[in-house]
């Protein structure tokens, strides 16, 4: 097969446009927040590779551990000559350990960060040849249109990283129910979640000791700087993220060091000293609860997998 991907295109504004609005209505609010969607340009993409290797963020290396010791286990659920559609494709490791198990007919890979998602199918197209490589970019978190040759018959869909957790409760199910819309009756899901566990250990994870988790929080405001016309200066904001237990997540926010005025075009928005940007939220699921927010959603459970230390799941489920 030639070495050529398919490039489908979304129609939804994903450029500047959107960074800007988000930016103007998130230092308009009372607490200031911003979507972590906007973390994945293609040097927050290269960040967030970064992160996965760090020794304190356990998800990455955990997940794939379980994928390796299932992927006989998901090949059978999935069927021949599936089509595998991975939402938020990254660096695609994850699913290089699928794929020679899984032999799939095809692979679609959907992204915020274009010039993340043509480098990284265009990798796969070339390191799998028999495989038929499409590309979407586009966000995820908005009803999805699938593209019908991408999916064939047998779609199974992967959602890796918990970054399910990066939704909240109203999120996740709009997420899921937009996704169910999306596919077609039949089809797998297999998406990692990231499981209730010790304070330190989370709190590690998003505080390593190498500083790349700040350098990817500051990144949102370095977007800011350079891609709006804002005197926003990244050096005057800290990196700050802890578990808040009650709420299940840890949250991440940038702390203003001290009082200081940041312009975005005309708007001038006031920071107190100690005042955050809320920019992430990572929530916590035990495996039912996660299952009875699948099934609300359409999506029964038909299998979980944990690693033994119980960090982190992976399930696989199908939509009704
Ligand atoms: C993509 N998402 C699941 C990651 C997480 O763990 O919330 C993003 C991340 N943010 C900081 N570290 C990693």
């Amino acid at each position: 097969m030639a070495l050529a991907i398919r490039t489908h295109e979304h129609p939804q504004n994903l450029e500047q446009q959107a960074l800007r609005d988000e930016a103007l209505r998130g230092f308009a609010a009372s607490p200031k927040a911003m979507s972590p969607k906007f973390f994945y340009d293609h040097r927050g993409s290269q960040l967030f590779e970064l992160i996965c290797q760090q020794p304190e963020y356990y998800p990455t290396r955990t997940e794939e551990t379980i994928l390796r010791l299932a992927a006989d286990a998901i090949a059978e659920l999935a069927g021949r000559n599936a089509s595998l559609v991975e939402l938020g494709s990254g660096a695609s490791r994850k699913i290089r350990l699928l794929l020679e198990a899984l032999r799939p007919a095809r692979y679609l890979g959907i992204d915020i960060s274009r010039e993340f998602l043509d480098i990284c199918t265009r990798r796969l197209a070339a390191d799998y040849r028999w495989l038929d490589v499409h590309a979407l970019c586009a966000d995820f978190s908005q009803p999805l249109k699938l593209p019908a040759e991408a999916l064939g018959q047998r779609p199974l869909a992967f959602f890796p990283g918990s970054s399910i957790g990066n939704f909240d409760s109203h999120e996740a199910r709009a997420f899921l129910r937009n996704l169910h819309q999306a596919l077609p009756a039949g089809s797998g899901l297999l998406i990692g979640v990231d499981l209730v566990k010790d304070r330190g250990v989370l709190e590690r994870a998003y505080n390593d000791a190498a500083g790349v988790t700040a350098l990817f929080n500051l990144n949102l405001l370095e977007r800011i700087r350079s891609e709006l016309d804002s005197d926003i200066d990244p050096q005057r904001f800290e990196h700050r993220a802890f578990y808040n237990e009650q709420a299940s997540r840890i949250e991440m926010h940038l702390v203003s060091r001290d009082k200081q005025q940041v312009r975005i075009e005309d708007r001038v928005f006031e920071f107190a000293a100690g005042e955050t940007l809320h920019t992430e939220n990572f929530y916590k699921y035990t495996p039912g609860a996660f299952r009875a927010l699948a099934g609300e959603c359409g999506f029964v459970s038909v299998a979980m997998w944990r690693d033994p230390a119980q960090l982190f799941s992976v399930h696989f489920l199908r939509r009704e």
